[in-house]
């Protein structure tokens, strides 16, 4: 499964990169607004550092506004995948951008019918939103593995680029299903390295070390 991380802040993109953890950036508009940064120079920096896909969004509604920005943010850097959201003028200008050679990342997806719509217009990357679903008492999870059967099925090559992921365990279980990607935020990644008995057995070697004075450098 790649790692995607969900940030517009350079030094967490730059920190993760340096351990190989990061496959590709993903944006939208909160994360822009959280950078303080304007979207055109951010991404640009974030594409100069990360040799994978960089998702951004674009904030028009109408299909032809859509396709004009998402050609403005493609001009940026060949990693760029135009993110537009799942809705029938996004759907549209997927297919224009998947045709002219551009990757697109379709976003806002809840439903396996969705995921549908935006293979059969040629998308680069699904994203369904794990954890919006749990926040309404439904079960993100499930909507990863009903894509992942679906797009088996019929032998579909969107990738499943599993978002709005909130924990470790997101995470383990994504990867247990079979997304092929998944997007995270820095400090989920970083809480993928946790586990309470590694944080036990290394005070219990710690304190032995110091008793047998043992020194290696
Ligand atoms: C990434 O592509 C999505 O925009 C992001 O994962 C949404 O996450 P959120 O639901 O935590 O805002």
């Amino acid at each position: 499964m790649q790692f995607f991380v969900d940030t517009a802040e350079i030094d967490q993109i730059k920190e993760l990169n340096d351990l190989g953890m990061v496959d590709g950036v993903t944006t939208n508009p909160s994360l822009i607004m959280k950078s303080g940064r304007d979207i055109l120079e951010v991404t640009k920096e974030i594409c100069a550092i990360i040799d994978g896909p960089v998702s951004a969004e674009v904030v028009a509604l109408e299909a032809d506004d859509m396709l004009a920005e998402g050609r403005k943010l493609a001009k940026i850097a060949d990693n760029i995948a135009v993110k537009v959201p799942l809705t029938w003028a996004g759907l549209k200008t997927c297919k224009t951008l998947t045709d002219d050679g551009i990757m697109v990342n379709v976003t806002l997806c809840f439903s396996a019918n969705q995921a549908l719509l935006a293979a059969k217009a040629g998308a680069t990357f699904i994203s369904p939103f794990i954890g919006r679903l749990d926040d309404i008492n439904m079960d993100g999870l499930d909507l990863i593995e009903d894509i992942r059967t679906i797009y088996d099925n019929y032998g579909f090559e969107t990738n499943i680029l599993a978002a709005s992921i909130r924990s470790a365990n997101h995470m383990s279980e994504c990867a247990k299903i079979g997304a092929d990607v998944a997007t995270a935020p820095p400090n989920v990644i970083k809480a993928m390295a946790n586990h309470v008995l590694t944080d036990k057995g290394l005070d219990a070697f710690m304190a032995d070390a110091k008793k047998a004075g043992i020194k290696i450098v």
